[in-house]
């Protein structure tokens, strides 16, 4: 069954053909960071114009590479949320209006579904199936979120950031310290220049009311606003000078905080569990996935990366999730509308 997904749920305009869930025929990514660079973040309303200009032309692109005809094309599957509702609506029009047009069965996805789902994606990883039930962690610029997966249509959430994400984190703190948008790439570049241990940054730990937020383990929770703030205090009392050496150790000390409450938090979900899956853009950084193999080597469990290719948001991992007749098929998905705050479950 060969599946052509579509993805536009924030900044990344994206259409991937995939066939039996696994095998990518094509994956294209047309990324509009430059065009929210200069405003520091990504602005809803460019965003969703320019998903309507480049959308057909990237579904063009994604059917070219794959050599498909649109008659080959099986079915549809996109995403519906989570995201911001005026990139998601272009995405879900134009499944929706293919579908019909073509008389093609629609699959509905969800967008944190489908990052657990990228880490399988490489041909050596398992079947998803076979390893349930296992941990994963989806960190990117909108979420942080530590999933429990029972079955491959079963996910639990068990902790997630009661404020900022780790990919805001990243973007903030490279603000405060002037180095542009988006932060992750050129902090973990300049980390690999700094000490790590130069400053101790705060761990990103949610406060505790009864153990419990929202019904989740309090010790599964992120919380990043609070690094950010004691970053801007400590560039306060220590304004670094132009070309100072000493950026990189705050970098990396600054790197080194996010990356330890996310594999903290991994190496708790674990006690129990011993598969972990982990996706999303964040997941590109190279301190965070060598600080991921060191504990999971530790504990002896696996760990299953997604590729670098499909961390960031690609429509792969949506047809990918389609293409194991996960999601919701047919009038259902049809009927459905963008759900810009659908949780993971
Ligand atoms: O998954 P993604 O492409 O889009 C969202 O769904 O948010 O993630 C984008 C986020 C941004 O915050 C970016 O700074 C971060 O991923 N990022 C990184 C790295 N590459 C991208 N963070 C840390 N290290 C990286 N190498
Ligand atoms: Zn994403």
């Amino acid at each position: 069954m060969k599946i052509l997904g579509i993805e536009t749920s924030c900044d990344e305009t994206a259409a991937a053909v995939v066939e039996d869930g696994r095998k990518v025929l094509s994956n294209v990514v047309y990324s509009q960071v430059e065009l929210h660079g200069p405003y520091g973040g990504v602005v809803p309303e460019i965003a969703c114009r320019c998903h309507v200009e480049v959308l057909p032309g990237v579904i063009d692109e994604a059917l070219r590479d794959a050599d498909l005809a649109w008659d080959d094309v099986d079915a549809l599957a996109v995403t519906y949320g989570p995201g911001l509702a005026s990139s998601l609506v272009v995405g879900l029009s134009a499944a929706k209006g293919l579908a019909l047009r073509l008389d093609k069965p629609l699959c509905a996805v969800n967008h944190l579904q489908a990052h657990v789902y990228s880490a399988f994606m490489t041909p050596d990883a398992p079947d998803m199936a076979s390893v349930c039930p296992f941990a994963a962690l989806v960190v990117s610029g909108g979420h942080t979120c530590l999933v429990r997966v029972n079955a491959p249509n079963d996910f639990q959430l068990l902790g997630q950031t009661i404020d900022d994400a780790a990919g805001e984190a990243f973007d903030k703190g490279a603000t405060l310290l002037g180095l542009g948008y988006p932060g992750g790439p050129v902090m973990d570049r300049m980390a690999k220049e700094g000490r790590r241990d130069a400053i101790r940054f705060p761990r990103g730990r949610a406060r505790k009311q009864r153990g419990q937020i929202d019904g989740m383990d309090s010790d599964l929770c992120f919380s990043f606003s609070g690094l950010k703030t004691s970053l801007m205090v400590h560039l306060k009392n220590h304004p670094p000078g132009v070309d100072d050496p000493g950026v990189s150790d705050v970098v990396a000390s600054y790197q080194e905080a996010i990356v330890d409450a996310l594999v903290k938090r991994c190496e708790r979900v674990l006690e129990g569990l011993d598969v972990l899956a982990v996706g999303g853009g964040v997941s590109l950084n190279s301190r965070l996935r060598e600080a991921l193999r060191d504990m999971a080597a530790r504990r002896g469990v696996s760990l299953l990366l997604a590729e670098p290719k499909y961390c960031g948001d690609n429509a792969a991992m949506i047809a990918g999730v389609a293409g194991m007749g996960l999601g919701v098929w047919g009038e259902e998905a049809m009927l459905l509308d963008a759900e810009p705050n659908v949780p993971v479950a």
